[in-house]
Order: structure tokens, then sequence, then C-alpha cells
């Protein structure tokens, strides 16, 4: 199938300009990233914190000019578009941030919120048909129409998130992009949440680029999944294929680690032992060499080539051969209890089983009213 969206050796350089407290230096946020995405695939990019995650979804978005390599959405240059070809791009594709609140203007009601994308993308609506429009748009989410008179703050956080859905909507997007979408929110609220967009993505037809901590939001949400580390992809493939037989220690460690289901401060994140070197004096070699219980000389000087199999399951680790493969579905360690009890919450809400809210903010289950 003809990709919707590529991108071919993609950097992302930032000089940091030095100081009292900041190494002078050059971080290499993405480096040589290179991917295709199918259309209507959900396709999830996951990684430890500062591993590059935001800045290339960034630059597939042309919210970011790459330092070098290309972007291109369906046969059109992203990093070189501008003017009408710009515009056309900022419709097709849309962005949904992981907190919403700070992304909705507190001044406008969620009626022009919704409403303000249709002024660029559909000026040659009717106010009543455009009216028509949010209300449509709002109810899609499972927001009511007579919500269009509210302000954002008067939402629980999952609402603001929907409304933020249905703001990037509003332009008739072929490809979104959520980063993080709902890791800001209660786990049972994440549930709701992740479903919608499942659902819209299944009945709109659309293509979702999906950046995430949590592995039971991937593993229920994605059909490929994509590791990233230090700026680069390390392994990719579908996700059954990366969950029950990961190839690269990085995503052995990463499935190893076991999400904690009441985190409130980010514990749940993926933990791996030891730290992630800096991007500012990333190790040579395989630049996960430091953290790696097979790591030889080879591994020490040398970066490792991505290698791809017939399956398409793509792995950067010049050992990956060696490694035995334990295959996980006969394994305990990716069952870990958090994990079901997760991945139990989005079966239900799938289901449209009542869920019954960690944690019971009052605010929060006006999400299930
Ligand atoms: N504008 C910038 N200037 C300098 N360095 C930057 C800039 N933006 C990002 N970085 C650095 O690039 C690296 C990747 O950052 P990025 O935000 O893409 O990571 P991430 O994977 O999204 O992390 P998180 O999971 O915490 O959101 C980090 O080391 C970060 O400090
Ligand atoms: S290349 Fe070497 S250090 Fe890197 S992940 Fe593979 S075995 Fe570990
Ligand atoms: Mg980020």
């Amino acid at each position: 199938m003809t990709p919707i969206l590529e991108a071919h050796d993609v950097k992302k350089h930032f000089r940091t300009g030095g100081g009292l407290f900041q190494k002078k230096g050059l971080i290499k946020a993405v480096d040589g990233v290179s991917l295709s995405i199918t259309p209507g695939e959900t396709f999830a990019i996951v990684g430890e914190s500062g591993c590059g995650k935001s800045t290339l979804a960034r630059i597939l978005m042309r919210l970011l000019d790459p330092t070098s390599g290309e972007v291109v959405f369906d046969g059109k240059q992203v990093t070189k578009a501008t003017g009408t070809a710009l515009s056309d791009l900022r419709c097709d594709m849309q962005f949904i941030f992981q907190d919403p609140f700070s992304s909705l203007n507190p001044r406008m009601t969620v009626g022009k919120l919704v409403g303000e994308p249709l002024e660029v993308h559909a000026p040659n609506l009717s106010k009543a048909q455009r009216q028509a429009k949010v209300a449509d748009l709002l109810s899609q989410v499972g927001l009511r129409p007579e919500h269009a008179g509210r302000y954002a703050h008067e939402f629980s956080g999952g609402q603001r998130q929907r409304i933020g859905i249905a703001r990037a909507l509003a332009s008739g997007p072929r490809l979104i992009i959520g980063d993080e979408p709902v890791s800001a929110l209660d786990v049972s609220v994440q549930a709701q949440v992740v479903n919608l967009l499942g659902d819209l993505g299944r009945d709109l037809g659309l293509t979702l680029v999906l950046i995430a901590h949590d592995l039971a939001v991937i593993r229920h949400m994605s059909d490929r999944v994509a590791v990233m580390y230090l700026g680069k992809i390390v392994e990719q493939g579908t996700t059954d294929e990366l969950f029950e037989n990961p190839r690269h220690p990085y995503t052995r460690a990463l499935l190893d680690a076991i999400p904690d289901l009441d985190d409130k401060d980010g514990a749940s994140r993926a933990r791996i032992e030891g730290e992630m070197p800096s991007p500012l004096a990333p190790p040579p070699g395989c630049a996960f060499h430091t953290r790696c219980p097979h790591a030889t000389d080879l591994c020490r000087t040398k970066v490792p080539p991505p290698v791809t199999t017939s399956d398409g399951h793509m792995t950067a680790c010049h050992h990956w051969q060696d490694i035995p493969i334990i295959p996980r579905k006969t394994t305990p360690r990716n069952q870990s209890s958090a994990t079901q009890a997760r991945l139990e919450i989005y079966r239900k809400a799938t289901e449209g089983a009542q869920i019954i809210p960690v944690a019971s903010k009052t605010t929060d289950r006006e999400e299930t009213k």
C-alpha cells in the first residue's frame, strides 16, 4: 500500500548555547529516523523521556524544520511546503497535545474553539452551517451541542481533551498525531479517550500517530510500534510481534518495566536500569551499550545498522540473532497485573461497560455523564 506519511533520514540537531547552567554542544534530538506509515493504521512511537519523540512528531507536522532529511505526506514534500501547499497540509494533518488546557484559549467558548478551524478550512459555510457542524463535531467526540456555549475551564480533563479532538477534527484531517494525548488524565478517563480515538480512527478512516509512555495504551490501540532511543529508532514492527517477540534489548527492558496503575506523578513511565546518557554526549557505537547486558566491544565502537526481516520487523542491534528470544506469550514478564488491569479497563470501556474512576475527582465523574 502507498504510504500516507514517510520520513527519510530525518535529523534534528539543537545547538545549545552554553552559559551558567547549560553545557555548550549539540543535542542530536532526532538522528536519522526513517519511517513509513500506511493509510488507516495506528502507528505508535515509544521510548523514554528525552529520546526525541516530540521533536520527531513536530517535524512530521512541519511545526519544526529538520536539520536534514525529508518528510513526505501523500506524495507531497512536507519539509519544503509553503503557501497553499502548507495550508492544505495543515488541514490534512492535525496535532493533539498532551495538555489540552494549555492549547485551548480560555477566553473562547467551546463553539468558537471548535468552529475557528472551520473559518479557515471551510470559509464558505454560513453561520448556521458552521454552528451545525460544530454541534456535529461535539457529538462525534461524546459532548453535547449545548456545551458550545461554555468555556474550557468548565470541563474535566477528559472533556477538555475531547474538545481538543473536536477542534482537530474540524479541518477534516486524514492524519492525526497525538503527543501523549491521554497521559495527563486519570486511568479510567484515559480509557474513554483512548477508545474514542480508536473509534474515530476506524469510523473516519484516519491514520493515527500516537506517542505514548503507557505500553498498555500502545498494546490496546496500535497496529505497529517504533521504539526510540536517543534520537534513533532501534526496533520497529507490528504490535503483536514487538510485544510477543521483542528482539532489541532496549525493547525487552521497556516491556519488563512494570507500570503502576495508580501512578499520579509519572512513576509509571518506563524505568530501565541505569540513566539514559546525556544527549549532549551520546555513547559511541550503539548508544544503548552503557545499559545493555549483552554489550560487546563491537557494540562500543560500531553503530548497529538496522536490519529488517521479511515480516517487516526492523532491529538495530549487532547481536539480536544471538540473544535468545523468549516468546512472551508464555512468560509472565509482559503480563504484569498492572498492565493486565489497565488493558481490562480499556476492553471494558470498549464494550461500553461502566467505568469506575480510579481517582474519583468530581470533574472526572462528569466524563461518564
Ligand atoms: N528547542 C530545543 N532546544 C534544545 N534542545 C531541545 C529542544 N527541544 C528538545 N530538545 C532536546 O531534545 C531531546 C529530545 O526532546 P523531546 O522533547 O523530543 O523528547 P521526548 O521523547 O518527547 O521526551 P518526553 O517523553 O519527556 O516528552 C531532549 O534532550 C531535549 O532536551
Ligand atoms: S548492539 Fe550491543 S549494546 Fe546495542 S543493544 Fe545490541 S547487544 Fe546491546
Ligand atoms: Mg515529548
